[in-house]
């Protein structure tokens, strides 16, 4: 089969390396990998690629940012050239962001079949564009892969059953084969000359904190007043939201530039405490058996929350600074995630059956 996967952003560039591994296995099928360009700094991008083996985009549309009008609609206009001239059999989008919904939007239009990886997740908040751009692409998909049960009862719930299927969370694919390339390469606790178990990691991108002031001044205030060193790899977007409300860190808290996978693996295997906004973190924690705060007031990652592995705290200091040393997860974990052979699983599925465009989903 001729497949088209597309790339946009940070997490799906490394998602995208154990599906096509799984895909390309004794030349299964032809892969052609589209980067949309939605992420273009070399720490947001190319590392990826150069870290993990991906292998090079066969395209790239350099769509860059822009609003989400904006930058979706130059999307649709690329993606529809290229499908055109490709005619691929099969696209597969993945997650949530801007570089799903127009992969969704034009492979649907032009009735050409579509699989969708990490379907059915779901924060029910739709100011969210994430959920907006989650609903539209499971709506219009023909095959849904999902990371969670959860993603599965969701779907049912709005009537997508057939198409649906359990097969993990790709991410633990990448973080079971990089752990430890990451252990063996990385020398960024040397570099921040921090210990193992003496600090914490924090991330922090999403819109409803970045775009929003007294969110951003009240993470800014929660870091400055916890007790311990805080790593904190900054989002350009978050950067550039931190200059805009002239936020001032104590010397515990270091902002530092993004960092690559394997930096950013080592980074999370050895904090003591990970707090974050992100999807990818907060599944990573997880996978890593991390104590992890969710700086948000609602996840899609719910398993990891009634697990007790994850506590959604806001953004309030007084709520952050309270879990801050208290939050202690349980001995036991489950695995919500699967085994690590996600992507062996949607490349199995893939061959084993025809993904025909509209078939009914009831
Ligand atoms: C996007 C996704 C989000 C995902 C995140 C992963 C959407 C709507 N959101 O959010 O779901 O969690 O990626 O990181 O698709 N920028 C740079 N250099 C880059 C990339 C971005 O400077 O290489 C800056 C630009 O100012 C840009 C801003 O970051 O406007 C936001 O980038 P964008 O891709 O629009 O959204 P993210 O916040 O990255
Ligand atoms: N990540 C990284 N360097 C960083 C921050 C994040 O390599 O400085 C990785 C992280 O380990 C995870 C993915 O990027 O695999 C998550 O991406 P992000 O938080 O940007 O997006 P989300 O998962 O929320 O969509």
């Amino acid at each position: 089969m001729k497949i088209i996967s597309i790339v946009g952003a940070r997490p799906e560039f490394i998602q995208a390396t154990p599906v096509s591994q799984a895909l390309r296995a004794n030349g299964a099928h032809h892969e052609i990998l589209v980067h949309t360009g939605q992420h273009y700094d070399y720490l947001m991008s190319q590392t990826f690629f150069d870290e993990l083996g991906t292998p090079a985009p066969d395209y790239n549309l350099e769509v860059k940012s822009g609003s989400h009008g904006q930058q979706t609609a130059v999307m649709l206009a690329r993606l529809e050239e290229v499908f055109t001239a490709e005619k691929p059999d099969l696209v597969i989008i993945r997650g949530d962001t801007n570089s799903t919904l127009a992969g969704a939007v034009v492979a649907s239009k032009m009735g050409i079949p579509l699989a969708h990886i990490e379907a059915g997740e779901r924060s029910f908040d739709r100011r969210m564009p994430e959920e907006i751009n989650r609903i539209i692409s499971d709506s219009v998909a023909d095959i849904h892969f999902c990371a969670s049960q959860t993603a599965l009862k969701n779907l049912a719930a709005e009537g997508i059953t057939r198409s649906a299927h359990w097969v993990g969370d790709v991410m633990l694919d990448a973080v079971l084969a990089n752990r430890h390339i990451a252990a063996r390469n990385s020398t960024i606790l040397q570099k921040l000359e921090v210990e193992p178990g003496q600090y914490a990691l924090v991330t922090v991108h999403r819109a409803a904190n970045t775009d929003d002031p007294q969110r951003l001044e009240a993470i800014v205030t929660a870091l400055n007043i916890v007790a311990e060193t805080v790593i904190f790899p900054a989002h350009p977007r978050t950067r550039a939201a931190l200059q805009k409300i002239n936020a001032s860190f104590e010397p515990n808290v270091r902002v530092i530039d993004p960092v690559g996978y394997f930096d950013m693996l080592t980074l999370e295997d050895n904090a003591r405490l990970i707090a974050t906004d992100s999807g990818g973190v907060q599944r990573e924690a997880y996978f890593l058996k991390k104590p992890c705060l969710t700086l948000r007031d609602e996840t899609e990652w719910t398993e990891t929350v009634s697990a007790g592995w994850n506590k959604l705290v806001g953004v309030q200091p007084d709520e952050v600074g309270r879990a801050w040393f208290d939050f202690s997860p349980p001995a036991e974990q489950p695995p919500i995630f699967g085994d690590g052979a996600a992507g062996k699983r949607i490349g199995e599925i893939i061959s084993s059956q025809p993904v025909i465009f509209g078939q009914p989903r009831h």
